[in-house]
C-alpha cells in the first residue's frame, strides 16, 4: 500500500497537470468576439451584407449570406433588437459561421451557449456542429417575448484543436431570411458522479451549459438532446420542445446556482435512467418552486419512476415562493428505472401572455431505504 501510494503520488500529479494546463486552454465563457461587437470594414460591407472576405468578421470564418445587424434595424416595420452589445450577425440563405479554437481536451465534453432569434414567419432551424458531431436545433417561438433565446448543445471534442461551425441550412425565397446569432460561449461539461448517497447524477443542475449573464432568459436545453449532445450532464431532455436551464442571478432557484424549468408542459420531460435492484426500495424526492417570472397560478409537475408516479402541486405567485419538497416511494422493477419529470399543462407569464413558463424543478435525488446498520 505504502508502496503504491508513493509511485500514485507523483503520477496523479504529472496526470492533474496535464489535464489543468489542458483546462486552461478553453476558458468558460464569451468565445473570442463572440457578441460580434468587433465587425467588417466599412468595404467589407454591401448595406448590412457582408462582402468579398470570409475573415470579415473578426475573429470568425463566414460562408454563405451572412449580414453583420446592427442594433435598432429595421426590417419591414420590425425593429431588430440585439440581446447584447450593439451588434449580431444574421445567417441567410446557407449561411455559416464557425471559428476554430484551440487547447481543448481530448474526450471532454464542452457545450456551446448562443443566443438566436427568428426574423421571418417561416420555421427556422441552425446546424451546431464540432468534432464531427452535430445537431439541428429548432428555433422554437413562445420562450420569450422580444424573440431572442439562448440555445445549448454539446459534443465530446476528439481533439485538442476544435471547430465550432453554426449554419444555417435552410434555403429561402429571401436570401436574408434567417436567424439572428449573438452572444456564442463555451463552457467545459465537468463529468457527472453519482455519490454514494443520491443515485441521480447532477440532480441539483448545477452543471450546465454556460448562461451569458444580464440575458435574464436562461438558457434552453434543446428537445431530443441525448448523451453526449446533453448540455446537462446526466440528464436528456425528452419528447418534443425543450426545457429551460436557469440561474439564480435572474430567477428564483430553490436550491444553490441552477434549476431547470418545465416550460412546454408534458411536450417536455426531464429524465434520467439510474441503476437499480430489481426488487429494491426506493425514495425519489425532489424539489417544486417557481422561478420568480410572473409564472402564476397552479403550477404541477408530474413524476414517474419505473412504474411508479405522482403529481405535485403548487401554487405559485410567481415571486418565487417559498419551494416545496416531494417525495415519492417506489420499488424498482428492473436494474435500470427511468426516472422522468414534466408539467402537467402549458402555463403563461402574467406579464407577457406570449411567453411561456412553468414550474421549476430542482434538487432531485433517489436514495434506497433499505434498512442499514451502523
Ligand atoms: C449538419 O452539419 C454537419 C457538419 O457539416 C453535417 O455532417 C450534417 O449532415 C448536417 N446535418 C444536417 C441534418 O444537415
Amino acid at each position: 500500500m505504502g508502496r503504491l501510494a508513493t509511485i500514485a503520488g507523483p503520477v496523479m500529479l504529472l496526470l492533474l497537470c496535464t489535464m489543468c494546463t489542458q483546462a486552461l486552454g478553453i476558458k468558460d465563457g464569451l468565445l473570442p468576439n463572440g457578441n460580434f461587437e468587433r465587425g467588417p470594414l466599412p468595404s467589407q460591407l454591401q448595406g448590412t451584407r457582408v462582402v468579398g472576405s470570409s475573415t470579415a468578421i473578426p475573429s470568425w470564418t463566414t460562408s454563405g449570406f451572412v449580414e453583420y445587424i446592427p442594433s435598432g434595424k429595421k426590417q419591414g416595420d420590425m425593429l431588430l433588437v440585439v440581446p447584447e452589445g450593439a451588434y449580431a450577425v444574421r445567417l441567410g440563405n446557407d449561411a455559416s459561421i464557425r471559428q476554430r479554437l484551440r487547447g481543448a481536451a481530448a474526450g471532454h465534453r464542452y457545450s456551446l451557449t448562443f443566443s438566436a432569434a427568428r426574423t421571418c414567419a417561416q420555421a427556422e432551424q441552425l446546424n451546431v456542429s464540432a468534432s464531427g458531431q452535430s445537431g439541428i436545433l429548432a428555433m422554437q417561438t413562445m420562450y420569450s417575448s422580444n424573440g431572442w433565446d439562448s440555445y445549448a448543445w454539446a459534443w465530446v471534442a476528439d481533439a485538442d484543436e476544435v471547430e465550432v461551425v453554426i449554419h444555417n441550412p435552410g434555403v429561402t425565397e429571401d436570401p436574408a431570411c434567417g436567424p439572428l446569432i449573438d452572444s456564442v460561449a463555451i463552457k467545459t461539461l465537468n463529468p457527472p458522479r453519482r455519490t454514494n448517497k443520491n443515485l441521480v447524477k447532477n440532480g441539483d443542475f448545477e452543471e450546465g451549459p454556460y448562461i451569458i449573464p444580464g440575458t435574464k432568459c436562461g438558457v434552453l436545453i434543446p428537445s431530443l438532446t441525448v448523451d453526449d449532445h446533453s448540455p446537462l450532464p446526466g440528464w436528456m431532455v425528452e419528447s418534443l420542445k425543450a426545457i429551460k436551464y436557469i440561474d439564480g442571478e435572474s430567477f428564483a432557484v430553490p436550491r444553490g446556482r441552477r434549476a431547470v424549468e418545465l416550460l412546454a408542459g408534458r411536450e417536455s420531460a426531464v429524465a434520467q435512467v439510474i441503476k437499480t435492484v430489481p426488487g429494491r426500495r426506493y425514495a425519489l424526492s425532489f424539489t417544486v418552486g417557481d422561478a420568480s417570472n410572473a409564472c402564476r397560478g397552479s403550477l404541477m409537475v408530474e413524476a414517474y419512476a419505473g412504474r411508479e408516479s405522482t403529481k405535485v402541486a403548487y401554487e405559485s405567485e410567481g415571486k418565487g415562493g417559498v419551494p416545496k419538497r416531494a417525495v415519492m416511494p417506489f420499488r424498482a422493477a428492473s436494474a435500470r428505472t427511468r426516472v422522468v419529470f414534466f408539467s402537467s399543462f402549458y402555463s403563461t407569464r402574467s406579464d407577457d401572455l406570449s411567453s411561456l413558463c412553468g414550474p421549476v424543478l430542482d434538487d432531485v435525488a433517489v436514495v434506497s431505504v433499505r434498512a442499514k446498520r451502523g
